[in-house]
């Protein structure tokens, strides 16, 4: 299957690529997790979809298999939810050789992760993505918890999943829309890796907009090496895997603020937009590649504009996300087309300049 691997000080694990839920058995002996309970975790939306399909898989292979499904969407998001997992774990006596899976997209998979890294101070974890966002993002490098009051992902852990595994069929049943979404991350590693990605995603651009097999494994791949390239060397955050948030400083205030109408992948367009008017007048990237990156958004129908919002809003929103430090705010830029760093070096005309960019 050619998996890639993510390799942490304290854990290594491997990422799995398929067309079907048919390898998932061999996943779970390879992981050794085999003979426990299974306790999948999935949304509204997805449980009808595939919940029986991997619960008939696997059954075999654990002592019992639960099903938990809670509503579909980012406002279920929080700390209720993940009051009812618990209310669940207990019911059911989930114990410490209880794997957790999540089954679903980045909410699902987020808090499933949660919930098994504080449940009995952390029991076992497998990631099952369903959205393409989940695919080549959040399912990969360990990051989960839940939004709280007004902030964004502001509760959570670092806790690493056994393995993920990565059924890109489940994609052919993902709404347009959402799908889009996922592309916005997508596009975000080619400035933050190497041109020739975006030049691949542009050449097959059809290809994956159609879902062709080839091209979505293709990018799906790519997208999950780099990611576990930066997790492997800078599991915490202390550094390097910053560059994972191009775009989320603008686009996170951007999705708070506009309270969750718009998905967070859109928001990651919105604040990709942002921050390359930031490089393009600091003259790090070129007219060209500005308009090449608005020409891939525009094309999955990503939002370049928004209205219905100030700046003024955006800018307070920003200095209560995660990433504010000594309440100033952290920016990834461009030194170049693929060279990003982080910095809190930008002034308030700057950003007000960025966030002016992408209102109408
Ligand atoms: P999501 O989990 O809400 O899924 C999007 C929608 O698609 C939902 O309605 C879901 O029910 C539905 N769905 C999922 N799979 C489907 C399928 N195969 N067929 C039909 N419908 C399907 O949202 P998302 O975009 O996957 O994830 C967004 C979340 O991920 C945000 O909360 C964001 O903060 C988080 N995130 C986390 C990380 C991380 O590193 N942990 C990275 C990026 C984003
Ligand atoms: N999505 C950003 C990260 O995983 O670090």
């Amino acid at each position: 299957m050619n998996n890639i691997y993510v390799k942490t000080k304290e854990k290594k694990y491997p990422i799995y690529f398929a067309n079907s839920f048919n390898g998932i058995e061999k996943a779970v002996e390879e992981n050794d997790l085999s003979g426990r309970k299974l306790c999948i975790i999935t949304d509204s939306n997805v449980s009808g979809i595939y919940a029986q399909n991997v619960k008939d898989t696997l059954e075999k292979y654990f002592e019992s298999v639960f099903v938990y499904t809670f509503d579909a969407g980012e406002k279920s998001k929080n700390l209720n939810t993940i009051s009812d997992f618990y209310s669940f774990f207990l019911e059911n006596h989930i114990d410490r050789k209880t794997v957790v899976a999540g089954l679903g997209g980045g909410v699902c998979g987020d808090m499933a992760g949660f919930a098994a890294a504080t449940y009995l101070r952390g029991i076992k974890f497998i990631q099952i993505p369903t959205t393409l966002l989940a695919q080549v993002d959040s399912s990969v490098g360990g990051k989960v918890g839940v939004d709280f009051k007004n902030s964004k992902n502001i509760i959570g852990a670092f806790y690493q999943p056994d393995f993920v595994y990565i059924n890109t069929e489940t994609l052919n049943t993902l709404p347009e829309r959402e799908f889009n979404a996922g592309m916005a991350e997508v596009i975000k590693y080619g400035p933050i890796y190497s041109h020739n990605f975006t030049e691949y995603i542009a050449d097959n651009k059809k290809a994956i907009a159609d879902r062709e097999y080839s091209a979505l494994k293709h990018v799906i791949k790519k997208c999950c090496k780099i990611k576990a390239e930066v997790v492997s060397k800078d599991e915490k955050e202390g550094g390097l895997r910053e560059i994972l948030n191009f775009g989320h400083t603008i686009g996170h205030a951007i999705e708070t603020k506009m309270n969750f109408t718009l998905l967070h992948g859109e928001c990651v367009a919105l604040g990709m937009k942002a921050v390359f008017n930031i490089c393009l007048k600091r003259g790090t990237v070129s007219q060209k590649e500005y308009d090449e990156l608005l020409s891939l958004l525009e094309y999955f129908n990503l939002p370049l504009n928004i209205s219905g919002i100030t700046a003024d809003e955006i800018y307070s929103q920003m200095f209560l996300d995660k990433k504010v430090k000594n309440n100033q705010l952290s920016f990834v830029l461009l030194e170049s087309y693929g060279r990003p760093f982080s910095t809190t070096n930008v002034d308030k005309e700057e950003i007000y300049s960025a966030i002016n960019a992408v209102l109408r």
